[in-house]
């Protein structure tokens, strides 16, 4: 193998001696050695330099191509394969409203049809893409992602698409249901506890000589948010809401459609609905990024700290919502509609049912879009298993009534045993 730049910026004396240096450095390395003083490959492997200059590392050449390969033949096949995949936009479905709520509608993007299965098939998509564009990726190196586990199993998906191998690492008490949809995928998987996925994830990466992904902090640069292909674009040319309700894990979704409504001129803002246990509320709400929480039931959403993905400015109200209400919603919307969602879905069918039917209602109606994130198919041991629910200690029944009245009267009674938290009058969150 010999070496692939050649000097430049040789002149005179000089440029013998450095041709010599050159020429010896070649033999060196055609032998299958490296050149003393210049090896600069990390981790064994071997990185071939022509040390030129009299100055310092003025006109010094390295061949860093071990360290950065460039398989563009490889990336541009698989950039291919991925630009190729059939696009359609997913459908909306319409819940019935009461007579009370007349002029307002509630729409639910159904985004389980993609072929992994939930919203996550995007973002899976996006950062392949991005990571590609890149040069972060490399024909035989694994990807590794931190993931509650949908975005794993689509993660998985691409990976199985492209040939690489892909190692998801999970919190412990994520579903078996999930885990076996990574296994199936031909991925592997590594357990760690939930607030430490991303630190074992990047560990992981290092020790496989691998790809971390990293969801959580490029979940919101990686979604190309100008495009109309996207989610955002779906919804607002398919609704053009007056409001967008949903539950945040990386933060990635409701960011992306924040900005998009800001460069199309939508009107549309964004409530991001957090479940108990979670750092995103208290942190939008005192503007401060180091909040730590014990972390959230609800797969998916919630998290105990607050992610880098997570972008304050662009999230218009936050909703906290009990785990048993996003349970409750799960299921009677669920069973209105004919289908049955995951516990996130819930949570953000509950604050799309507060937004309609809250004290600040629009009194002409309005138009809000959420998200059916997954299937209930994941969550059949967790969610709807009323042997977990009681282990939880969920009582989700007073939710259920209060739900299924609002939907019935459009009279919004809570569960007498509750109390809402105490909102500061004038506070952005209680609008
Ligand atoms: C089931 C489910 N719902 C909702 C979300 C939240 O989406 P985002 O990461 O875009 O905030 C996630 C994220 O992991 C999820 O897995």
């Amino acid at each position: 193998m010999g070496v692939s730049r050649r000097a430049v910026l040789l002149s005179g004396a000089g440029a013998a001696a450095a041709a010599a240096a050159a020429t010896a450095a070649e033999t060196a390395l055609a032998a299958g050695g490296s050149v003393a003083g210049g090896a600069v490959g990390g981790a064994g492997r071997s990185v071939r330099t022509e040390d030129v200059g009299r100055h310092g590392d003025v006109g010094r050449q390295e061949d860093l191509s071990d360290r950065y390969p460039d398989e563009r033949g490889w990336v541009n096949d698989c950039v291919r394969r991925i630009r190729a995949l059939p696009y359609e936009p997913t459908p909306m479905l319409e819940l019935e409203l009461p007579a009370r709520l007349r002029g307002s509608r509630l729409l639910v993007k159904n985004e389980s049809v993609h072929p992994s299965g939930s919203h996550k098939h995007r973002l899976a998509q996006a950062l392949f893409l991005n990571a590609l564009a890149n040069g972060w990726l490399t024909r035989n190196s694994p990807v590794v992602e931190a993931s509650s586990g949908s975005t794993a199993i689509s993660e998985a998906w691409f990976s199985k698409l492209l040939g690489i191998d892909f190692v998801a690492v999970m919190p412990s008490g994520t579903t078996a249901e999930k885990k076996q949809a990574v296994l199936d995928l031909g991925g592997e998987i590594v357990e760690a506890t939930g607030a430490t996925i991303s630190e074992r994830a990047r560990s992981e990466a290092r020790a496989r000589r691998g790809h971390f992904m990293d969801q959580f902090t490029y979940a919101e640069r990686a979604y190309d948010w100008r495009g109309d292909h996207g989610m955002a674009g779906e919804i607002l040319h398919q609704a053009d809401p007056d409001w967008f309700v949903m539950g945040a894990g990386t933060g990635g979704t409701a960011a992306s459609l924040a900005r998009y409504a800001r460069y199309t001129g939508h009107r549309v803002r964004v409530c991001v609905t957090d479940p108990e246990n979670s750092a995103f509320f208290p942190g939008w709400r005192d503007n401060d990024r180091t909040v730590t929480a014990k972390g959230s039931r609800i797969e998916g959403i919630g998290r105990p700290k607050v992610e880098p993905s997570f972008l304050f400015p662009l999230v218009n109200r936050m909703i906290r919502v009990p785990d048993a209400a996003s349970i409750a919603t799960m299921r009677v919307v669920g069973e209105r509609l004919g289908i049955a969602p995951g516990g996130s879905t819930g949570t953000g069918l509950y604050g799309a049912l507060k937004v309609l039917g809250g004290p600040s209602r629009h009194r002409e109606g309005a138009t809000v879009v959420t998200v059916l994130c997954d299937s209930g198919e994941r969550y059949l041991d967790t969610y709807y298993s009323d042997e977990w629910l009681d282990r939880q200690r969920i009582d989700f029944r007073p939710w259920r009534d209060t739900v299924e009245r609002f939907l019935d009267t459009g009279h919004w009674v809570p569960p007498r045993t509750w109390r809402e938290p105490h909102t500061p009058r004038g506070h952005m969150w209680n609008m």
